[in-house]
């Protein structure tokens, strides 16, 4: 909500597809007391009845904020250490790190920081796993709602192969989290639940069952990782050698649903492409984490051929910091040859709001849609002297995907209400 409806004008920048974009120099985006997008457009083309409002003014390039589909908070302190595998970094340091969380005064730290720093980093909606304490993951929750964000979060759940405190009791890890989602679960506009099953090497098929259970008796989203490196695939079947490919163990455990986001997918035969495709399952494409790890490259020609929606996420802490503008540019590198910049660009935006299906609410400016943007400086000396009214829609994405970062985001609002990081 905001006080009272306004104007802003402003350039902004408006994604529209992985092939277009909007772009008005000369931009007004008129926001309700809701935090309702009522137009978007040129400042020249503004309705009558919008004239007299109160007037923001702002010189920095405005854009939807970013969508972070896949984050792990309790790995905020442990990213950029070095592992030679996915397995050999979760056991040396991901893990002992994620157990300094029972103590509520480093659950609460971490999570204050969190959440501050994805503001200052321009991300207004993020899906994010939370700690695998119920008491953590409450204190999460307390952070993400006082942070004005809008978030998706979950407890990690484990209940086998995972050492000390953070392997729970099956039943006891479902009634945490049954409780989470009644506490939490749509507590606000802003804030809903996400099962989250770790994967499929550290849970039970009685957990993992009954993860799909409760997300679909809450209407819950449902968040886990899918395909993420050949030796994670590779032990995950020698578990489960009754099933034809990790897919269809999920398949099996009822996981794959319109609300689940699998994080990774890099290595999926075209039979498991077809059924996520069938199940309406999304994807988030982690690339700075699949670069870190080596993971492998995410085949986004056979993805861009499918129905599957997709968006960015940072994946820290295998991701190496909060930035989509990070996860943009790493989404070409492991590419190995250049994207068109409107294509990260509508996956760190309007894609990911369509892969948690809040495209309705989010993820740019159509009006009707919640009033979610960030404000981004842009180096003077790309102008070279320029005016923004003569830069096309692609110079304005290619400064923004190839140049910018984190420390050039002036401001964020989500609803409409300037964050306060
Ligand atoms: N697979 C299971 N857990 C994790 C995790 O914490 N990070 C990554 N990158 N992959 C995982
Ligand atoms: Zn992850």
């Amino acid at each position: 909500m905001t006080d009272q409806p306004y104007i802003l004008f402003a350039p902004l920048l408006n994604p529209l597809s992985d092939e277009a974009a909007d772009w008005h120099p000369s931009g007004a985006l008129v926001v309700d007391e809701h935090g309702r997008i009522l137009f978007s457009g040129n400042a020249s083309e503004l309705p009558e009845r919008f004239h007299g409002l109160p007037e923001l003014r702002r010189p920095d390039i405005i854009m939807p904020g970013f969508i972070d589909l896949h984050t792990h908070l309790p790995q905020y302190d442990c990213r950029g250490k070095f592992g030679k595998s996915l397995i050999e970094w979760l056991n040396s340091f991901v893990y002992p790190e994620e157990a300094r969380l029972a103590d509520e005064s480093v659950a609460r730290d971490m999570a204050q920081r969190f959440f501050r720093d994805l503001i200052k980093s321009g991300t207004t909606t993020a899906m994010v796993l939370g700690p695998s304490f119920k008491h953590a993951t409450n204190i999460a929750f307390e952070e993400a709602e006082r942070s004005g964000l809008r978030i998706i979060l979950g407890k990690m759940q484990m209940d086998r192969l995972a050492p000390g405190s953070l392997c729970e009791d099956t039943a006891q890890s479902l009634l945490d989290t049954e409780l989470l989602i009644r506490k939490w679960h749509r507590k606000t506009p802003l804030l809903s639940y996400a099962v989250t099953p770790r994967f499929a090497l550290s849970c039970t098929p009685d957990l993992l069952k009954h993860c799909g259970r409760i997300a679909a008796r809450f209407g819950t989203h449902i968040q886990t990782h899918l395909n993420e490196s050949r030796a994670e695939i590779a032990a995950i079947m020698a578990l489960f050698p009754e099933y034809q490919t990790y897919t269809h163990i999920l398949e099996a455990m009822g996981l794959l649903t319109e609300r689940t986001i699998l994080a990774h997918n890099v290595h999926p035969t075209v039979e498991e492409l077809s059924l996520c495709e069938a199940y309406g399952c999304a994807v988030a494409h982690c690339p700075d984490s699949n670069l870190f790890l080596g993971s492998g490259r995410f085949p986004l020609e056979q993805y861009r051929s499918t129905t599957i929606p997709f968006g960015l996420g940072s994946d820290v802490g295998a991701g190496t910091t909060l930035s989509m503008f990070h996860m943009m540019r790493c989404m070409t590198y492991v590419q190995g040859s250049s994207l068109h910049p409107f294509i990260p660009l509508y996956h760190a935006t309007l894609g990911g709001a369509k892969a948690l299906s809040i495209a309705d609410q989010t993820g740019n400016f159509s009006p009707g849609k919640q009033a979610d943007f960030i404000a981004v400086r842009i180096d003077p000396s790309f102008f070279g002297g320029m005016e923004l009214a003569q830069l096309s829609p692609l110079a304005i994405a290619s400064v923004i995907v190839y140049r910018s970062q984190a420390q050039d985001v002036s401001a964020a609002w989500v609803n409409g209400r300037l964050l306060m990081a």
